[in-house]
C-alpha cells in the first residue's frame, strides 16, 4: 500500500514517459505496438503513457492522431474497446526538452499522474527522438531528478543510432551512465525484436541435426544478406551522416553474425546470452587495410526502374548532397577467428534501392567427395539451410534425394516452412516484444554496451577505409541487386549469392 496516495500499485504498474511523443517512431511504431499489447492483456492495470511532445495540443487531440496512426499501421484492426482502453493511458504533455530547466517541473507533472492513476514506483523513459537530442534529455532527467525517486524500476531506452563512432558512442554511454545503470539501459536494435532473429537460437540449440554440424568442419560459407527495395525516402539528413555502415552494418548485421557464431550460453539469462554474443565480436579477424581492399565492396544508387517505375538516383534524392560520397550499398567478407569458424567465410551485403526487399541468413554445407554419385555431369546441389528474416518468414532446407519420376537422376528436395508475412519489416511487432521486455525487465534483446563498443571498433576501422578511398559513384543501377564487384567478390571464390 503506498502510503501518500492510499492505492496499491501492481508489479509491473508502469508511467511510460515518451520523448518525442509527435515523431515518426511513435507514430507508426510504438503507439500500434503499445495498442497491441492491451489487446493481449499484456499491459498492467495502473499503466499511464505520458506522451511528451512540442507543439501544442490537447490530450483529446493527440489522442485522435494517434487513433489515425493505429487504423493506418497495427497489425490488428482497431476494436473500439480496446483503443478506448488504450485511449484512457494516454496523456499528452506539452513539453520543451532542451530546457534543462524544467524538468523539475516535469517531475512534478510525473509524480502527480503517478499517484492520480497508482502507477507509483516504476517509470520508463522513452527517447523516440532525433539522436542530437539523447544527451540533452539524459541531462535532463538528471538535472529534475525523474530517476531518483522509482521505488520500483526507472529505465530508459535508447533507439539507434547509438552514436556516430565509438568515440561519440563512448560519451553518449557515459552520458547515459551518470544517470542509469547499465542494467536500466535498453539499447534498441529492433532486429532482435523479429521472430526470425529470435528463432536463430531456438534451431541451434533446440536441434541436435543442426548444433552438431554448425562449425568449420561441415559448414562451407555462411552468408547474412538484408536487402531493401526502398531508398532513402525522406531521412537524407540522417542518411548522409550515416551510410549503409552505420545504418545497417553497425547494430543489425553484426548483431545477426553474434546469434549466428556464438557458443551455446550456459542459460538464457540476458548476461549469458550476451556474454557468447561479445566473445564474437571479439573474435573477429583483424581488419587491416590489405584485407579490406580485398574484401570489402561499397556501392551507391544511380537512377533505375523498381516495379517498372523509374526512381532517382542517391545523389538526385531531396536534401542529398549532389556530390555526396555515402555508400548505399556495402557487401564483404569476414572470418571469426575461433575454433568454431576458423576458415568459414561470412559474406555479408546489404543495401538500399535493389531488386528485392528481403532478409535471410543462408547457411551453406560442405560437399561430399564426387566418388560415388557425382563422377559423370551432374550438377551437385549444396545442403542449404535458409533461415528467412521477411518478408517471407520460416526456414528453407535442401537436400538432395533421387528423382523418383526419373529412376537415376538425382534432384535437390526444398523443404520450406516460411509463409509471406508482409509486416515483417521494422514493425510493431517487433516493438510490441521489446516494450513488454522493457517492462519485464529482461534485456536479452537489447545491446549490452561492450556489444556496441566492440561492433563500432568493427565498422570505425572499416568507414575510416572507405574514407580514404576515391570510388566512382554511383556504381550500380537502382533495381539491380548491387554493384558487380560485389558479385566478384564472392564469385573469386567459388561462390555465389544464394537466392532461392
Ligand atoms: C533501420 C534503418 O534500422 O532498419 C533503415 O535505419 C532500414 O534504414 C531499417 O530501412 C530496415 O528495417 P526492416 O525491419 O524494415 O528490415
Amino acid at each position: 500500500m503506498n502510503s501518500e496516495s492510499g492505492c496499491i500499485p501492481e508489479k509491473l504498474s508502469s508511467v511510460f514517459i515518451i520523448f518525442g511523443a509527435t515523431g515518426d517512431l511513435t507514430r507508426r511504431k510504438l503507439m500500434s505496438a503499445l495498442y497491441n499489447l492491451v489487446s493481449d492483456d499484456l499491459l498492467p492495470k495502473n499503466f499511464v503513457i505520458i506522451a511528451i511532445g512540442r507543439q501544442d495540443k490537447t490530450t483529446d487531440q493527440y489522442r485522435e492522431e494517434v487513433l489515425a496512426a493505429i487504423i493506418k499501421y497495427s497489425r490488428n484492426k482497431v476494436d473500439p474497446k480496446i483503443w478506448q482502453k488504450l485511449s484512457s493511458m494516454i496523456i499528452y504533455h506539452k513539453f520543451d526538452f532542451k530546457d534543462l530547466d524544467e524538468y523539475v517541473v516535469l517531475k512534478s507533472f510525473i509524480r502527480k499522474v503517478e499517484k492520480d492513476n497508482c502507477t507509483e514506483g516504476n517509470r520508463v523513459f522513452y527517447l523516440a527522438v532525433a539522436p542530437l537530442y539523447f544527451e540533452t534529455i539524459v541531462e535532463g532527467i538528471q538535472k529534475g531528478k525523474l530517476n531518483e525517486d522509482c521505488s520500483g524500476f526507472c529505465r530508459c531506452v535508447i533507439e539507434k543510432p547509438f552514436g556516430k563512432n565509438l568515440e561519440t558512442a563512448t560519451k553518449l554511454n557515459e552520458s547515459i551512465l551518470k544517470v542509469f545503470s547499465e542494467k536500466n539501459i535498453y539499447r534498441i536494435d529492433h532486429y532482435l525484436g523479429k521472430d526470425m532473429i529470435q528463432n536463430i537460437m531456438v534451431l541451434r540449440f533446440c536441434n541436435s541435426v543442426f548444433e552438431s554440424i554448425w562449425d568449420n568442419k561441415h559448414i562451407d560459407n555462411i552468408q547474412i544478406s538484408l536487402t531493401e527495395e526502398l531508398g532513402i525516402g525522406s531521412r537524407a539528413n540522417y542518411y548522409e551522416q550515416s551510410g549503409a555502415m552505420r545504418d545497417m552494418f553497425q547494430n543489425h548485421i553484426m548483431q545477426i553474425m553474434s546469434l549466428v557464431a556464438m557458443e551455446p550460453p550456459v542459460n538464457l539469462n540476458m548476461d549469458s546470452i550476451r556474454n557468447e554474443k561479445q566473445k564474437v565480436l571479439e573474435s573477429i579477424e583483424e581488419i587491416s587495410d590489405e584485407f579490406l581492399k580485398k574484401n570489402v565492396i561499397f556501392g551507391q544508387y544511380g537512377e533505375g526502374i523498381i516495379h517498372g517505375e523509374k526512381v532517382s538516383a542517391y545523389r538526385d534524392e531531396e536534401n542529398v548532397n549532389h556530390v555526396s560520397e555515402t555508400e548505399t550499398f556495402v557487401a564483404l567478407k569476414m572470418h571469426i577467428n575461433n575454433f568454431r569458424w576458423a576458415g568459414v567465410p561470412f559474406y555479408i551485403r546489404t543495401g538500399k534501392r535493389l531488386g528485392t526487399t528481403s532478409g535471410e541468413i543462408i547457411v551453406q554445407f560442405k560437399d561430399l567427395p564426387n566418388t560415388l554419385y557425382y563422377k559423370e555431369n551432374r550438377v551437385k546441389q549444396p545442403n542449404l539451410l535458409i533461415l528467412h528474416i521477411q518478408p517471407n518468414v520460416g526456414v528453407f532446407f535442401q537436400f538432395n534425394t533421387k528423382d523418383f519420376t526419373t529412376h537415376n537422376d538425382i534432384v535437390p528436395a526444398k523443404m520450406d516452412t516460411s509463409s509471406f508475412i508482409p509486416d515483417q519489416g521494422n514493425t510493431p511487432e517487433a516493438y510490441e516484444r521489446l516494450i513488454h521486455d522493457i517492462l519485464r525487465g529482461d534485456a536479452s534483446l537489447f545491446s549490452r554496451w561492450d556489444e556496441v563498443e566492440s561492433a563500432w571498433a568493427i565498422a570505425d576501422r572499416i568507414i575510416k577505409y572507405r574514407e580514404q578511398m576515391k570510388i566512382d559513384l554511383p556504381n550500380y543501377k537502382a533495381g539491380s541487386m548491387g554493384p558487380q564487384r560485389a558479385f566478384d567478390l564472392i564469385e573469386k571464390d567459388g561462390r555465389n549469392w544464394i537466392t532461392v
